[in-house]
């Protein structure tokens, strides 16, 4: 933790939308008359049919709901596009950054608007109504959010799962939202590197037969793929055969907008669902306050599509708000270490919003190939995913923002839709690795393991106590999950699995997952995941992972195996089960470190004491605790020796 405060400039204060004065003014309001509240910021979208009702929502664990604008209609992608025709139809609302620096577009509202017709179209014509669910497995190119937008143009339902996963991970995908149309592209490009889409929708889709009917392809690379007659066709044959034109359709509030699956502590990815009108204020909302947009600025989030980030600050937040938002299909350090800064240079971006990750790997090239850039067009920076450390957080501040540039560390989740705690640049003065406050209608708490809610300067663990128009509504086909998971640790507050402090300012300190989830480059990963794909290998007969300390990643993945009898555990195996996790699950769920371990450290009921594990991972055995419970404590001394992370 860091005790350095770093004051709003007088500059900030003065041309941001909210200064200190008047967020304390907004945020009382909004946490004493919700209603009225968001009454009035509920108008910050177009609707077709107006709400007269505007919260409906009850935390009891009996009887979880939750409803925003209930009895309005509207239409997301009417409302991402349509309604900025006639003021912006020529302003760029997407700028493309190829992953080779001679690779760009920019794509007006108004070539938008033809691009997510037409998509609409080509949707409907491979047999897509209302309420069906699309899964799209895209790169970082403009037809995502073509895609994305033209579902909801048609009231269809997408489910993105990000390039990165395996044809496995996106079979239970796929299968789970019961998809029948699968959108993908013929290969991805990252860093140079080839990223074989269509030969991993393949062999997702033969794992499920009879699920998928449709898979519309887009030419990236234009490497020749397989096409399977009468089930895949490119777009642009489909789209050469369908009208221009497609009306949007009018959606109630709460119908489905989006499923994006995501890691929870136990069993498969829950599909996280949100719904039209809530999602599109609060992402829209907190998209122009967090970042202060203003017109004519150049705001760029470096995330990808497939996560959330991706779909609430560079699609849906940004277009809704009439914006223009890079989209960036490379990574940071191709084909230079220098390429952020670059782009930011070449495309004179105002707002950058990126992961502590990408911060801690950038630092460690040091500051010259930060320097020989000129950044002059930065004015905000942004972190998300999981805790900056101050020394990253003062290194982004210093190097990359010259001293000049407040950084928003803004804290939400996927199940969020939209950022919870954050500074806002012209009101909150900044302290190094801390989130800072609540955003307008966020009511934090923090209680302790028996839920008595904590006063003033405390630590324990993070809840929200009511509700706001961005949460989740359910986990979709799976609403007991969904109160099971959210409601029911604290009974009547949403629990959000992270352990927090909160300092004599008020203000919220991340601590980091209190749950089995892990926090890998800032991609959320269950250990439980990782350890039945562990189990699936045939020489492993016990797996447990943990996550410990890694100085890039912030986590990284440490797996305990136990493999059957007679197997012997060498270097080749160990290889091999990093490889068959990646094959798995994905390349970002691979361990970084194994140890093969004769035995775990279990009570006698048989339950695995994974703080021990912890422990040894983070190679902190000194204080492991009591152990006179475990079954064979003979075994901890045998992990100690063997123990991966020395530090
Ligand atoms: O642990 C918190 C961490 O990321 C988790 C949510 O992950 P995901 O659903 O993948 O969404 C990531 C992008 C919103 C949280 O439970 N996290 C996210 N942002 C921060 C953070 N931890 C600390 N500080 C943050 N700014």
């Amino acid at each position: 933790m860091s005790d350095k405060l770093y004051p709003v400039s007088a500059d900030w204060a003065s041309r941001a939308y909210v200064d200190d004065a008047k967020y304390k003014a907004m945020y009382e309001a909004s946490v004493k008359a919700p209603e009225a509240f968001w009454g009035e910021h509920g108008k910050r979208i177009d609707w077709m049919k107006p709400y007269t009702r505007v919260k409906n929502t009850s935390y009891d664990p009996h009887n979880v709901s939750i409803r925003w604008f209930e009895d309005g209609t509207t239409n997301v992608s009417y409302n991402c596009v349509d309604r900025h025709l006639a003021k912006r139809g020529d302003q760029v609302a997407i700028i493309w950054e190829g992953d080779d620096p001679k690779d760009d577009a920019k794509i007006t509202y108004r070539q938008l608007h033809a691009e997510v017709m037409k998509w609409a179209n080509v949707l409907k014509s491979q047999g897509v109504k209302k309420g069906d669910r699309v899964t799209i497995y895209l790169p970082m190119i403009p037809e995502a959010a073509y895609a994305m937008l033209a579902c909801t143009r048609i009231g269809a339902v997408h489910s993105i799962v990000f390039g990165g996963f395996s044809p496995d991970s996106l079979a239970g995908r796929i299968e789970d939202a019961a998809t029948s149309v699968v959108v993908t592209a013929d290969e991805g490009l990252r860093g140079g590197r080839k990223v074989p889409l269509k030969v991993n929708v393949d062999a997702a889709v033969d794992k499920i037969p009879g699920v998928v009917k449709s898979v519309v392809v887009v030419k990236r690379t234009g490497s020749p793929v397989a096409m399977k007659e009468g089930r895949d066709h490119y777009y642009a044959d489909l789209a050469a055969t369908v009208p221009d034109e497609c009306p949007p359709e009018e959606m109630n509030a709460e119908d489905p907008l989006f499923i994006l699956y995501t890691s929870g502590s136990t069993g498969k990815p829950k599909g996280v669902l949100h719904s039209t009108g809530g999602y599109l204020v609060y992402a829209s909302m907190t998209h122009q306050y967090v970042f202060d947009y203003k017109d004519g600025d150049i705001y760029w989030c470096t995330a990808d599509v497939g996560w959330v980030t991706g779909h609430s600050y560079i699609v849906y937040g940004p277009l809704a708000n009439g914006a223009t938002t890079l989209m960036f299909e490379g990574i940071p350090t191709y084909p230079s270490i220098s390429r952020f800064w670059e782009v930011v240079d070449k495309h004179k971006v105002n707002t950058f919003y990126t992961a502590p990750t990408a911060i801690r790997s950038l630092m460690g090239a040091g500051e010259e190939p930060v320097k020989k850039t000129s950044r002059a067009s930065l004015r905000l920076l942004g972190s998300v995913g999981e805790p900056i450390n101050p020394e990253a957080w003062e290194w982004y501040h210093r190097v990359v923002g010259e001293g000049r540039c407040p950084i928003v560390d803004t804290w939400w989740q996927t199940e969020t839709g939209g950022i919870l705690i954050t500074p806002l640049p012209g009101a909150t003065a900044l302290k190094p690795g801390s989130a800072t406050r609540p955003f307008f209608g966020v009511q934090p708490e923090i209680v302790d393991a028996e839920g008595k809610v904590l006063e003033g300067a405390c630590e324990g663990n993070l809840v929200i106590s009511d509700s706001w128009p961005g949460q989740m509504r359910t986990v979709f086909g799976d609403h007991d999950r969904f109160v099971q998971t959210y409601f029911s640790t604290y009974a009547g507050k949403y629990f959000t699995g992270d352990g927090c402090r909160r300092d004599a300012d008020g203000y919220y300190w991340i601590t980091g997952r209190v749950d089995d989830v892990i926090n890998v480059s800032g991609h959320r990963m269950g250990t439980a995941e990782v350890e039945s794909a562990l189990v699936a290998h045939p020489k492993v007969s016990e797996a447990a992972v943990v996550g410990y300390p890694h100085d890039i990643k912030g986590q990284g993945i440490y797996a305990y195996v136990t493999l059957m009898t007679g197997e012997d555990p060498t270097e080749e195996l160990r290889k091999e089960l990093v490889a068959w996790v990646r094959k798995e699950i994905g390349p970002i769920a691979s361990p970084d470190l194994i140890q093969f371990s004769p035995g775990l450290p279990k009570t006698r009921s048989g339950k695995i004491m994974r703080r021990i594990l912890r422990k040894i991972a983070e190679d902190e055995f000194g204080a492991l605790g009591d152990t006179s419970t475990l079954a064979d404590p003979a075994v901890v001394d045998d992990l100690i020796s063997n123990r991966q992370n020395r530090k």
